[in-house]
């Protein structure tokens, strides 16, 4: 059995220790909006936080994340309402979509770190996330919207 909290939950589970954290938060805990993209940690779509960082789920095996604090996407803010949620509505970023969860969790995690982050260093961070539907543009936009409001500007 491994223990961990899941978006603020105490949560178990009886599994195979290797299995990737990404098809436990899907499969065990129903949980959907991390999404399946390459399986070996290169486009980010599984992207989820343990202890507020980010991290690719898809290749975090479930011991690893004994006694620890994993949030998804669904667990970022009680009203859905993070500044970087927010900021991707109001810009609507999102075409398909699919890339979005895994996009908005890996900038959570670094606007929370350095909202006064400078582009360049946006584009560093980010490179790791992929979307085929190209809204990289909107992303980079967004991100700083949501950075100047995390800095109350
Ligand atoms: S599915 Fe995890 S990085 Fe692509
Ligand atoms: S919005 Fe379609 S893959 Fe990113």
């Amino acid at each position: 059995m491994t223990s961990f909290k899941l978006n603020g939950r105490a949560f178990s589970v009886d599994a195979d220790e290797e299995t990737p954290l990404l098809w436990i938060i899907r499969d065990e805990a129903n949980l959907t909006g991390t999404k399946y993209g390459c399986g070996i940690g290169m486009c980010g779509a599984c992207t989820v936080h343990i202890g507020g960082e980010a991290v690719r789920s898809c290749v975090t095996p479930l011991v690893a994340v004994e006694g620890e604090e994993v949030t998804t996407i669904e667990g970022l803010d009680p009203n859905d309402s993070h500044p970087v949620q927010k900021a991707w509505q109001d810009l609507q970023v999102p075409q398909c979509g699919y890339c979005q969860s895994g996009q908005i969790m890996q900038a959570a995690a670094i606007l929370k770190d350095d909202p006064d982050i400078s582009d360049e260093d946006i584009d560093a961070f980010m490179t790791g996330n992929l979307c085929r539907c190209m809204t990289y543009t909107r992303i980079r936009t967004a991100m700083r919207r949501a950075a100047d409001a995390m800095k109350g500007g």
